[in-house]
């Protein structure tokens, strides 16, 4: 019997060693991605950088992997700064994102000394200027606009449009305001621009858009204000392969476009090209890790449905009841036997949106299997719940075959640990 590797390593293993449900991520592929970036954007492009947006996965071994391979980080909470803190992340290689930062979380940053805050909106701006004064610190940030473009993706990962609760719009002047007033403050030093279209997007056409309203912006700054564009940070939202119909594209596919379209354009209105940055997330972890789950309960509804119940859920991956998000799953110990029913792969929680998997092949299913859902390693560790007082699954790093334990899975006592 061959049971499924991951990483080269036996996922019954690591089910047996671990328990169930289970996190587990493959170093390896992590860095092959960050590897990928190196030297296909790094060091194809002089003057770029790239910021892993960490919501993607955060614990504090993904944050020092990112700091050991000289990666920038993007946070977007006082909870992921003080994250990265912990293991003395370069403070000059942060960028502080978020539409909603708290005075508090501001404070922590600029204390810090964090290398960029990408200001959201005025309000943001004039809580920036108070704190800087307060504290007499200089702090450079990037203004996020919204490009005014869509993203071929689910609508709730839309960010591009007008109508987003995300980044100053480029109509009716508003930008125009905010770049005034910064440019008026002594502490706060505008570097640039900001973007990000959307996430899990598979062609490059509406990126190349919002490049050409951004270098437009770049170009109606200089003639008001003589305001030079620094930096131009376009965001990330690279899609990855979750299904067999999908294809996780090259990084050179979108980034090659990007360099061609902003050297264009900053040519054909005499522009300066500004230094380009990327903020991949899910490109780089989504792919590296898969969940194992145990099958429990069995129910077969004659001529209507097969459910198998897993020992996880929405509260481990709330993806397919947030996005009706797809997934591909394997039977592990059962990998060499080919397909011989359809079942629907549920989760434990009280709630019937809570479904993992509509109609999966499978071969003869039984109580006791073991099942590895694939490309987990973004946005699920990121957004699991204790919803029903599920416990948080741990989480187990592979490199060289080799696997250890990154994030002990969670107790009913740490559940309750605040509770009065
Ligand atoms: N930069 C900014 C400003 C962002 O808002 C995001 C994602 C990223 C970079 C990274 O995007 P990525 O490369 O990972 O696609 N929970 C959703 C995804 C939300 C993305 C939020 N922003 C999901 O599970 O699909």
């Amino acid at each position: 019997m061959t049971n499924f590797k991951f990483a080269g390593v036996d996922t019954v293993y690591l089910a047996n060693k671990y328990k169930t449900p289970l996190y587990v991520m493959s170093e390896n592929m992590i860095l092959d991605r960050i590897n990928e970036i190196k030297t296909n954007f790094l060091e194809k492009y002089e003057n770029t950088e790239v910021f892993y947006a960490s919501k993607a996965f955060l614990t504090k071994e993904m944050a020092r992997i990112i700091k050991s391979e000289k990666l920038g980080i993007d946070v977007v909470s006082g909870g992921e700064l003080y994250t990265v803190m912990q293991v003395d992340f370069p403070p000059e290689k942060i960028i502080f994102h978020g539409n909603n930062k708290t005075e508090e979380e501001l404070e922590k940053a600029i204390k810090y000394g964090v290398g960029r805050i990408i200001v959201d909106n005025l309000y943001e701006l004039s809580l920036l200027n108070n704190i800087t004064q307060r504290y007499n610190k200089k702090i450079n940030v990037l203004f996020r606009v919204t490009p005014g473009v869509d993203s071929n993706t689910h609508k709730y990962i839309q960010t591009g449009q007008i109508d987003s609760k995300f980044g100053i719009p480029l109509s009716q002047g508003i930008i125009f305001e905010a770049i005034e007033n910064a440019l008026k403050s002594t502490y706060i030093g505008l570097l640039g621009f900001h973007f990000h279209i959307g996430s899990q997007i598979f062609d490059k056409e509406n990126y190349i858009k919002a490049i050409k309203n951004v270098v437009n912006l770049m170009a109606e700054a200089k003639n008001r204000f003589g305001f030079i564009t620094k930096e131009l940070n376009i965001g990330g939202g690279y899609g990855i392969k979750y299904i067999d119909k999908e294809e996780r594209k090259p990084i050179s596919y979108y980034t090659d476009a990007f360099m061609e379209e902003i050297e264009e354009s900053c040519n054909d209105y005499g522009l300066e090209r500004p230094k380009v940055i990327i903020e991949p997330g899910r490109w780089i972890v989504g792919e590296a890790g898969i969940t194992l789950y145990t099958i429990g309960a069995i129910k077969e509804i004659p001529g209507v449905r097969i459910y198998a119940s897993v020992d996880g859920g929405m509260t481990d991956n709330p993806r397919p009841s947030l996005y009706q998000a797809e997934y591909k799953g394997i039977i592990a110990n059962k990998a060499d036997k080919g397909p011989s029913e359809t079942v629907t792969i549920a989760g434990k929680c009280c709630e019937s949106g809570d479904i993992l998997i509509w109609n999966l092949k499978v071969p003869p299913i039984e109580s006791g299997d073991i099942l590895a859902v694939l490309s987990t390693g973004a946005y699920n560790y990121s957004m699991a719940s204790n919803y029903n007082k599920i416990p948080k699954p741990a989480v187990v790093m592979i490199k060289d075959g080799v696997d250890r334990l990154i994030v002990k899975r969670e107790s009913y006592e740490d559940m309750i640990k605040n509770e009065l």
